[in-house]
């Protein structure tokens, strides 16, 4: 088949592009509320984008509390959403009140971060602790839509779990990393191939 993404006229139940660019991992958003309290949220459209410095991004669709709060405070956390923490991540999904502890509220211990305010979540295996850099606007398809925003951080501290840890190398195996594919469908970053000399 071949369809005018424009148009969106695919002709099937659901629009199939998130299922092509997939997967896509799951950044866990932490950010502190304007009552100085722990919010939290998963985001699936969301990635590093650079290296030296790395810059990563999640987008958030409509002005949600964890861009309000990263732009306000000027910090962020992505912790690394894995599969034994499956529920506790769709828990966290939920839409909730501004000043809601979404950590408290999926029963999550928050660890605190060494490089920015907002702690992290102490059960995920690796964290990003960010300082925000810039919010890229992303005008949606009707103008009845809301926009996207694209919200864009350096990452000035990082947190690894020790067990995860292996030869040297973070064993994302180990890390039990959950993916977004389309639909409602998820993966595991199980099978590591990895080639002698990793690029
Ligand atoms: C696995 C998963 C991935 C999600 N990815 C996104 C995303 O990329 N962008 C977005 O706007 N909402 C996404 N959501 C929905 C938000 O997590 C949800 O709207 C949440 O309430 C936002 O919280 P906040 O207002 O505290 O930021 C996702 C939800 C789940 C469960």
């Amino acid at each position: 088949m071949y369809y005018d993404a424009r148009k969106n006229n695919h002709g099937l139940e659901y629009d199939p592009v998130k299922a092509i660019v997939a997967p896509r991992p799951i950044g866990w958003i932490s950010t502190i509320n304007e009552e100085g309290g722990v919010n939290l949220a998963p985001y699936s459209f969301f990635n590093l984008v650079s290296y030296r410095p790395h810059y990563v991004m999640f987008s958030s669709h409509g002005r949600k509390d964890s861009l309000r709060n990263a732009e306000r405070e000027g910090e962020f956390v992505c912790s690394v959403a894995t599969l034994p923490l499956f529920d506790e991540v769709n828990r966290t999904g939920a839409a909730v009140a501004p000043d809601v502890d979404e950590m408290q509220l999926a029963g999550l211990e928050a660890m605190p971060s060494q490089f920015v305010r907002p702690p992290r979540v102490a059960k995920s295996p690796a964290a990003l602790e960010c300082r925000y850099h810039q919010t890229v606007e992303l005008p949606a398809a009707d103008r009845h839509g809301e926009a996207y925003f694209m919200v864009i951080g350096e990452v000035v501290g990082v947190y690894i779990e020790d067990r995860v840890l292996r030869g040297g190398r973070y064993n994302t195996e180990m890390a039990e990393a959950l993916g977004r594919l389309g639909y409602f469908d998820y993966t595991v970053a199980r099978t590591i191939d990895v080639p002698a000399e990793p690029s």
